[in-house]
């Protein structure tokens, strides 16, 4: 039966005893971590959120019957203890930050009891992630996620500090919305009350932030859940949490000047690493050509040379045919890498095939001056003269090609750069890398919807300078639009917003929205504007994305205390599950599982 606290007070976590007298008596509560039988002592290693202290049962100081209780201890027991903190006896234990002490029990209780779990309660286990995802509560006590978590708190209390010193307002939004246009999937919540019509949970705040300028809060954050249901990958979750503020009476210099000055303050305080400012700025255009990616990571050079130039009127028609129609041809400088084996090349092929190219043409330079290359057989000696010095190849060195459309070459391009990158050793982990990416397009083309969409969102001002594009070509106008990226990682993005209704006209018509559908959306912002709307302009961080990076934890689920798996489930909960015939009932729906969808 498990035995009560009363009477015992905890008077320190486990490794706060360190900061005890030699000699005190202390209360102590936690999981059995180990227990070793010695002789005539029993050494627990008791567990809690801070780590480990050793305590030592010995009959004399406890009794006989305390003494049998201990032997009885296994691992996983919640207990208590009353004892007197002592210089260890045996090796003081230099991993531990107790290690130089020990706690001799006098009074021991045991909380509650144990089954032997699933797997051992340790770092650095192999056990499959599915069976560490379906007993949450256990992995979550390994100190590697114990600390991810604690971590999260303070990271939430650092960006709390600052942004309530920068005049920020904390205030919570809806869940239980009208869906935002943010253009993923929208998670929906059916209405009892209205029968057939149904709530969206946010995708963002987006929305009722802007409404909270326009009703004069002037600076607002929320560390705020949101929901999109879209395909999972290591970086994403269907509901994830984004640090979210907008600013009235700002652009966007105040906004990142703002938050240089956040991201500075946090790394400063929760992992010493000092972020130099201002960090690095590069717009859109420029970091595709240089990196083929729009969020680049910087930690390595490696970048993208353009050489269509050089082979636009070549005989290797793969290469001329995509000058000829509008396209490129970019190729990435592999240093030192001429003798990479035919086999990997090939592989390299394959993988730049998943980002659309059609194939992947190299040139190696052996150290004798020799070519090995998949084209060079069709340009003349003075061609890959021109393409040797626009790569700034040497002998030694290995280049790749991709020749098609902008939009693929950067795809394939940025990816293999980054995996080449990786391959060659040349990422240095260790680096926080910060990088502004400016001047979007305001808008880009969905084959899948076969119009225009809002690269942002369809809030977003174009730049001063693009208005004039809005009524005759909006795919030229840029948005006053930037993304913070670390080391590859698109951590947050944001905006200024159209304020003035003539340019908001223009937007929706430049993504073929009639006025009528933009209001039956957006009627009650484009209402709220009539009535004194303050310029304004705002951002949202990925928090756990943000958690990722700074514990350099290799998937997002690791920072998230309950996390969902690819495909959007719950392992532990089973959610989602089916609900009584009742409920649906209630909410006047029925359902229609077509077999395939079932199966
Ligand atoms: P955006 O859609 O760019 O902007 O989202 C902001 C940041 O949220 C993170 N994020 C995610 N993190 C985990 N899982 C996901 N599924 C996921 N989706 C997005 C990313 C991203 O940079 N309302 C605008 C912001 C604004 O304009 O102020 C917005 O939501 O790190
Ligand atoms: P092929 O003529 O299809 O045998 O291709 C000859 C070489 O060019 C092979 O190494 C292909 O991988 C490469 N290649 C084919 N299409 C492209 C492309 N669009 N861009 C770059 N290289 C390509």
């Amino acid at each position: 039966m498990a035995e009560s606290m009363s009477g015992f007070n905890r008077s320190h976590r486990c490794t706060e005893v360190v900061n005890a007298q030699m000699g005190e008596l202390v209360t102590l509560m936690g999981w059995v971590n180990k227990r070793r039988n010695l002789g005539s002592l029993i050494f627990v290693d008791l567990r809690d959120r801070t780590g480990l202290i050793q305590l030592l049962f010995d009959e004399e100081s406890i009794g006989t019957e305390g003494y049998e209780k201990a032997g009885t201890l296994r691992n996983e027991f919640v207990i208590a203890v009353r004892g007197l903190v002592q210089k260890r006896g045996g090796a003081v234990n230099e991993n531990l930050v107790t290690g130089h002490i020990e706690i001799k029990v006098l009074e021991l209780r045991i909380l509650s009891e144990s089954l032997t779990p699933p797997f051992p309660i340790e770092d650095g286990i192999q056990t499959r992630d599915e069976l560490r995802l379906k007993y949450r509560y256990l992995d979550l006590r390994r100190p590697e996620l114990q600390s991810k978590l604690m971590l999260r708190s303070r990271v939430a209390q650092s960006i709390r500090r600052f942004m309530t010193e920068e005049g920020f307002l904390e205030i919570e939004t809806p869940m239980l919305c009208k869906s935002t246009p943010e253009g993923a999937r929208d998670y929906l919540v059916p209405s009892r009350v209205h029968p057939g019509s149904f709530y969206a949970l946010p995708q963002s705040p987006q929305i009722y932030k802007q409404l909270l300028m326009c009703a004069g809060y002037d600076r607002y954050f929320q560390i705020a859940r949101c929901f999109r249901d879209e395909d999972l990958r290591a970086d994403r979750q269907p509901e994830f949490t984004q640090v979210d503020m907008e600013f009235s009476f700002a652009d966007q210099h105040v906004v990142m000047d703002v938050n240089e000055r956040l991201i500075a303050h946090i790394f400063k305080e929760i992992l010493d690493v000092d972020v130099e400012l201002p960090i690095q700025r590069m717009t859109w255009q420029e970091a595709m050509d240089r990196y083929g990616s729009d969020k680049p990571d910087t930690r390595f050079g490696m970048e993208l040379k353009d050489i269509t130039g050089c082979v636009e009127d070549c005989g290797f028609s793969v290469f001329s045919n995509a000058a000829a129609s509008g396209g490129s041809v970019r190729g990435l400088l592999a240093k030192g890498q001429a003798d990479m084996p035919r086999k990997k090349i090939d592989a390299l092929g394959e993988f730049v095939k998943t980002y659309g190219a059609k194939g992947l043409a190299y040139l190696g330079i052996h150290e004798d001056g020799t070519y090995k290359s998949s084209f060079a057989k069709f340009l003349t000696e003075e061609e890959i003269a021109a393409i040797i010095r626009e790569m700034e190849a040497e002998p030694g060195d290995l280049m790749f090609f991709c020749a098609d459309t902008d939009k693929v070459v950067y795809a394939s391009l940025g990816a293999l750069r980054l995996q080449l990158g990786e391959m060659m050793g040349l990422i240095d982990h260790s680096k926080f890398n910060f990088l502004w990416v400016t001047e979007f397009p305001l808008l880009e083309y969905s084959e899948e919807q076969e119009r225009w969409v809002a690269m942002h969102h369809p809030f977003t001002m174009p730049l001063e300078s693009d208005v004039k594009y809005l009524d005759t070509e909006p795919w030229k106008a840029h948005a006053a639009a930037y993304d913070i990226v670390l080391n590859g990682v698109e951590l947050g993005g944001g905006s200024e917003r159209i304020y003035d209704p003539e340019i908001q006209e223009k937007m929706f018509a430049a993504l073929g929205f009639t006025s009528e559908e933009a209001y039956e959306r957006f009627g009650f912002l484009l209402d709220a504007f009539k009535y004194g709307v303050p310029p304004h302009a705002g951002l949202a961080y990925g928090f756990d994305r943000l958690l990722m990076l700074m514990t350099g934890a290799e998937s997002i689920r690791d920072v998230i205390a309950f996390p969902k798996v690819k495909d959007a489930s719950c392992l532990m909960t089973e959610a989602p599950g089916e609900v009584d015939e009742k409920q649906l009932e209630e909410l006047s729906l029925s359902l229609n599982i077509q077999e395939e969808a079932a199966e």
